[in-house]
């Protein structure tokens, strides 16, 4: 049994290295352990959620942002999205460098920025840092009409 299952681990290993270094053809490695282990996936409870806001990029794609604000300050941000990798790498990532920050710092953020934190998306991935930054702007817009 213990053979059995120690043979299925190696399959199972073997199998993961060979997609990680089939991704690494194309993303850089930062960028391949941000979507194999995006932190703040995920939606939370509805009491963590001050807002959300939902988009869909021109490739198809969803993103969803949800945010808890207190004060014009982002206490904790989360993010889903069916698209691509590098979709899941720029939500996470913009996420990350929300958290802690102000209202107007997120709105001033760019597609540019995303990609240089990062690393660099591959060309013809760039958009997807477009998607999570639309996403939350379209987001803060939201907020501030709410608020008025
Ligand atoms: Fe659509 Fe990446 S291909 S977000």
């Amino acid at each position: 049994m213990t053979d059995k299952k120690d043979e299925f681990d190696v399959f199972v290993n073997k199998l993961q290295q060979e997609i990680i270094e089939k991704e690494l053809e194309d993303f850089n490695l930062y960028i391949v352990k941000l979507f194999h282990n995006p932190p703040n996936w995920g939606k939370p409870s509805d009491e963590k959620i001050t807002i959300s806001n939902s988009f869909q990029g021109p490739c198809g794609d969803l993103m969803q942002f949800f945010l808890k604000i207190e004060n014009d300050k982002i206490v904790k941000a989360n993010f889903i999205t069916d698209g691509c990798g590098a979709s899941v790498a720029a939500g996470s990532q913009t996420t990350l460098i929300i958290e802690g920050n102000t209202l107007k710092f997120a709105e001033d953020l760019t597609p540019e920025d995303i990609d240089k934190a990062l690393n660099g998306l591959p060309k013809d991935h760039k958009h997807c840092a477009e998607l999570a930054v639309r996403t939350l702007k379209g987001l803060i817009k939201k907020y501030r009409e709410k608020e008025g």
